[in-house]
């Protein structure tokens, strides 16, 4: 079976350590869950036949409820290559800032949002995902002069995937996401990463901050106590060893390389942590 692969760079994509994630996988489980699906790295690799996928980003998670409709698929494709072609800083500019005008843009139909989206992820600096507080993405162009937007086979094997199994898709927030894991199911949770010093760490307009790790923490206890099996990354901080010690943590190295400052990325410690 050929896998499918992200088809938008996201900060913290596991795609690095999908070897050490898959070693940890329970080997039979129910439901597939991950509430924190980003570019979807581990579920695209282990393609599960029924799954929950969730995201708070609504530009994304509308990217793959597109992937689902195959005429929306179609002229998503139609409008991507149009803005290969027309792809310039100034272009970037322009689309970017369709969101600066909320009634024009809650007027344009989902499948050119999702064009737009993947357009910025490939087009945008280092493949940041970042709005302001007033939910505008402001990420500076990247100054590539040109932009591959997509490859179709990856796309088409990503959207028949998606229609062809058991995959919802919502864009709530993980706790309302969660609410239907039942004993025998498996969950993937990877937050956004706690830091002990300050990196990038604000993906969406809200944020998740230390209090978020700890409210995290006592979902990870409450799905324990139903018999889910759950498996969750993060940094290797003093937090998180203390949130979670009691339960498996497995310690592993990792090449970071979404950070702003180019000197500071580099090899990081990160956690695998399971109830099982
Ligand atoms: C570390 S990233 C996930 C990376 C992903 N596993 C991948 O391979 O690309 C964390 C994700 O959590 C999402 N997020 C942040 N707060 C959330 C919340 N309260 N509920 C659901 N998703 C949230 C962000 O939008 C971001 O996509």
């Amino acid at each position: 079976m050929i896998k499918g692969k992200p088809f938008v760079k996201w900060a913290g994509g596991k795609r690095q350590i999908l070897d050490k994630l898959k070693e940890y996988v329970p080997v039979e489980y129910n439901t597939y869950y991950e509430p924190f699906v980003g570019g979807g790295a581990l579920l695209f690799e282990l393609a599960p036949k029924h799954a929950v996928i969730n995201d708070l980003n609504k530009e994304l998670m509308n990217t793959y409820k597109v992937l689902c409709d195959e005429e929306k698929f179609k002229k998503m494709c139609r409008v991507l290559n149009n803005y290969e072609a027309n792809h310039s800083e100034e272009f970037y500019y322009e689309i970017r800032n369709k969101d600066r005008n909320k009634n024009t843009y809650n007027k344009l139909s989902d499948y050119t949002r999702a064009a737009r989206t993947i357009y910025l992820n490939k087009a945008c600096f280092n493949g940041l995902y970042r709005v302001n507080s007033k939910g505008e993405f402001n990420v500076p162009y990247g100054k590539k002069t040109k932009v591959n937007t997509y490859d179709g086979n990856n796309l088409i094997t990503v959207s028949n995937y998606l229609t062809m199994n058991d995959i919802k898709i919502l864009n709530v927030d993980y706790k309302e996401a969660l609410k239907t894991a039942k004993k025998g199911d498996f969950v993937y949770i990877d937050p956004p990463y706690d830091s002990d010093t300050a990196i990038f760490t604000n993906y969406t307009e809200t944020g998740f901050n230390k209090d978020s790790q700890r409210e995290l923490a006592f979902v990870f206890k409450e799905l324990s106590d139903k018999g889910v099996f759950v498996m969750l990354s993060n940094y290797n901080t003093t937090l998180i060893q203390d949130l979670y010690k009691g339960y498996h943590i497995h310690l592993i190295e990792a090449k970071r390389n979404i950070n702003a400052n180019a000197k500071k990325r580099g090899s990081v410690f990160e956690v695998i942590i399971t109830n099982y």
